[in-house]
């Protein structure tokens, strides 16, 4: 029986961070054996929200380098730069045209960027693509027919958009589209902020110790974890309503050791936020040792450049064909119902 098909993909607006790690990029790595992975760097979605070019370059440089870093296989899994499938763009303007200006509006996503441009930049300038984002995120998903999509808990409504496009194409021209299912990790859906905890740790927050990146400095890494806010307590509990800091420190410790939320506050019953900090600090620099050595190796060679060009070719074989259905399908195409 042939595999299973998933797809997924992280976006440049910055450096990956644990969250990604932890919410996507592990389960797209442990994934790999049992379905057939498609993982792309969505560059595209990356200049929704101003970014200079040279910012933008290394970002993708980075990203693509640490998807094999952390783990992602070319023997088994299709890795692609987005940009580098011209069939994404061409079937998103398709499905633009059948999504309302409304549906669109309702994303939390959308209305939580749209405020934070305008915050950040003093600025009315609200990129179209910022509205249109998820549709090219639904052409993303749909161009490849995938069982499953993995993402982390913030991207459940995009993933719910896409499938109600899909359907909605299906049933007004025939059956183009397989409808996608989502699948969230049951821990670290959703890794906080360091310093705000009621917040999602994200790779664009100003406030830089929020966040860990893969790429940090280790020591850096150290002070972010030693400075992480907690309360004044002094209870290691697992209680995300009243205790957001240690939960978060808890489910990254339990998301690494890969043992339950239950496991893991056994192991800390009795014991002090000093304690907690330190241990977790322990296995996040374990990690971020052996991606960083991996990341430097991978940077003296071409191995990357030379897997992303055979993933973009098989990518845009598959592209390919799903575009010219759908371009039959709807009429595009004179030529071939
Ligand atoms: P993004 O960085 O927004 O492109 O997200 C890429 C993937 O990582 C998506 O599947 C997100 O849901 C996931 N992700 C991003 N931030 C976090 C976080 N703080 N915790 C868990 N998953 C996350
Ligand atoms: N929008 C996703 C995010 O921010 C990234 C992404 C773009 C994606 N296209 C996708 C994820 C397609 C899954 C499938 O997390």
């Amino acid at each position: 029986m042939s595999k299973k098909r998933m797809l997924s993909g992280i976006t440049t607006t910055g450096q990956m961070t644990l969250g990604n790690y932890i919410g996507a990029m592990r389960n797209f790595v442990s994934l790999q054996d049992e379905f057939e992975m498609f993982v792309f760097v969505a560059n595209l979605h990356g200049i929704t929200a101003p970014i200079e070019k040279e910012i933008l370059r290394k970002n993708i440089k980075n990203m693509v380098t640490l998807y094999f870093a952390c783990g992602m296989d070319p023997e088994k899994s299709t890795v692609f730069i987005q940009s580098e499938v011209l069939e994404h763009t061409q079937l998103a303007w398709i499905l633009t045209c059948n999504t309302t200006i409304g549906e669109l509006q309702r994303m939390t996503q959308f209305k939580d960027k749209s405020t934070k441009v305008k915050s950040d930049n003093g600025t009315e300038f609200i990129p179209t693509g910022l509205l249109t984002y998820p549709v090219l995120m639904a052409a993303d998903i749909l161009l490849y027919d995938p069982e499953f999509v993995p993402v982390g808990k913030d991207q459940k409504q995009h993933i719910e958009l896409a499938r109600n496009i899909a359907e909605r194409m299906n049933n007004k021209f025939g059956e183009m589209f397989t409808i996608p299912g989502e699948y969230t990790p049951k821990i670290g859906s959703k890794i906080m902020d360091l310093q705000d905890p009621t917040k999602k740790m994200s790779k664009s927050a100003t406030n830089k110790k929020g966040f860990i990146a893969l790429l940090d400095d280790i020591n850096e890494v150290k002070n972010k974890i030693k400075s992480a806010v907690t309360d004044s307590e002094n209870i290691i509990k697992y209680d995300p309503e009243t205790k957001p800091g240690v939960s978060n420190l808890l489910t990254i410790y339990s998301a690494l050791k890969n043992i339950s939320i239950e496991e893991t506050e056994k192991f800390f019953e009795g014991k002090d936020y000093g304690f907690l900090k330190e241990e977790v600090s322990i296995v996040v620099v374990e990690l971020l040792e052996k991606i960083q050595t991996r990341f430097n190796e991978l940077s003296k060679t071409d191995d990357v450049d030379n897997w992303l060009e055979q993933g973009a070719k098989k990518a845009q074989q598959i592209a390919r064909k799903k575009l010219t259905k759908v371009q039959n399908l709807t009429g595009l195409n004179y030529k071939r119902k």
